[in-house]
């Protein structure tokens, strides 16, 4: 087997890299778009910092774009793309949690190409257009969770068709990522565990799919190691800044990972979720199917759910995967089943559809391929009940 590795991200890590983005941004022009979102990142003091960066280093236009909403639409990209285009901005900043930095890196394709975001998101036939160019992008995440700040993906809704599309291409990276534990900080203990739980996830499913990565794995085992130890302590004690720091850093390893490797049946299975449900976090939606994916699959990768598991610091047994995950979940606090967030028994038709039609080449990379689609219904039903 042939492992590959490619990170084209300059990456800045640790107290204040947020200081760092004038003097980065100088690289690429003079007049910039800060993409963010409505509230936290004024709240939380980031954004000043980057605006007084930015100032202080001569930057001497600087536009906010700040209607980015949690699970963006396609008219967050679109407006975003058709301001920069207008005012001849040289360089892209997202600033804020995944659903921001996703919308920068997807601007930044769609105004430098033609077209809109739909036409580079990826169905399984593929995607509308190509793109041939992009505007430098420098993320500055606010949560650790994501890793889009490290890696070629933005996750847009359909609002319409309440569809989850992913827009994945190499110029889709940032060009920069500055990630500062201290923008972190202001995290409730919830955003802290649901963010969290979705870069344990993206660990978790980087390891165990069936894209084989023995160098991209090693960023897998290690994201999972810290964030068993650390993630509690960055819920229970949110100014513990060696949780925060240790917790920004694993969410990029397992950025790079999911990067390579991609992500499998629990991110397949949570996207319609959130999509029919915007009130249902991502990470919340991870956390309640994660267990009954991981019992749907451990017998299909024993070696790799074993290993997870002592990762988790239980036996190295496959079927303590599961076990793990639950212990996990429960001492997060997070929901445990689909009926506790408000999903509707009748819906579940509708999500195992969604899944058919918009992420069926997924399949295969699971570490069991689902045969048929009464297999996802049954996941959906189960995770529904909370029959685990
Ligand atoms: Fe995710």
């Amino acid at each position: 087997m042939v492992s590959n590795f490619y990170i084209p991200v300059e990456v800045f890590l640790g107290e204040n890299a947020t200081l760092k983005v004038g003097e980065v941004a100088r690289r690429f022009g003079f007049k910039a778009v800060v993409i963010t979102g409505k509230k936290s990142s004024k709240e939380n003091g980031s954004l000043q910092k980057v605006l007084d960066s930015l100032k202080k280093h001569g930057i001497s236009e600087v536009l906010i774009y700040d209607e980015v909403e949690p699970n963006p639409i396609d008219r967050n990209v679109n407006d975003a793309a058709r301001l920069v285009v207008e005012e001849k901005v040289d360089l892209i900043i997202g600033l804020g949690g995944g659903s921001a930095l996703d919308v920068a890196k997807a601007v930044s394709i769609v105004s430098s190409n033609e077209g809109s975001v739909w036409d580079y998101v990826k169905y399984p036939e593929g995607a509308r257009l190509v793109p041939f160019y992009n505007r430098p992008v420098i993320c500055i995440p606010t949560t650790s969770g994501t890793g889009s700040e490290v890696d070629r993906y933005s996750v847009v809704t359909n609002p319409i068709r309440k569809e989850k599309l992913v827009v994945s291409h190499s110029l889709n990276y940032p060009k920069v990522a500055i990630i500062d534990p201290l923008n972190t900080t202001s995290m409730s203990p919830y955003l802290t565990a649901v963010t969290g739980f979705d870069a344990l996830t993206h660990a978790l499913e980087s390891l165990t799919n069936r894209a084989d990565n023995f160098i991209a794995e090693e960023y897998s085992v290690k994201a999972i190691r810290i964030i068993a130890k650390w993630l509690p302590v960055a819920v229970n004690e949110p100014d513990n800044l060696e949780a925060r720091k240790q917790m920004s850093y694993a969410a990029m390893l397992a950025g790079i990972a999911i990067d390579h490797l991609g992500v499998a049946l629990i991110h397949t299975l949570e996207h319609p979720v959130s999509a029919h449900y915007p009130h249902v976090a991502h990470g919340v939606g991870l956390a309640i199917l994660a267990p009954y994916v991981t019992k749907y699959n451990y017998e299909y990768r024993k070696d790799k759910y074993s290993l997870f598991a002592e990762l988790m610091g239980y036996p190295s047994e496959p079927h303590k995967a599961v076990d793990s995950l639950v212990e996990f979940i429960d001492t997060l606090g997070l929901p445990k089943t689909l009926k506790d967030v408000g999903v509707e028994k009748e819906k579940l038709d509708r999500l195992t559809e969604d899944v058919y039609m918009l992420s069926r080449h997924s399949f295969i990379v699971n570490p069991r391929e689902p045969k048929e689609l009464d297999e996802i219904r049954e996941l959906y039903e189960s995770a529904y009940e909370g029959n685990l």
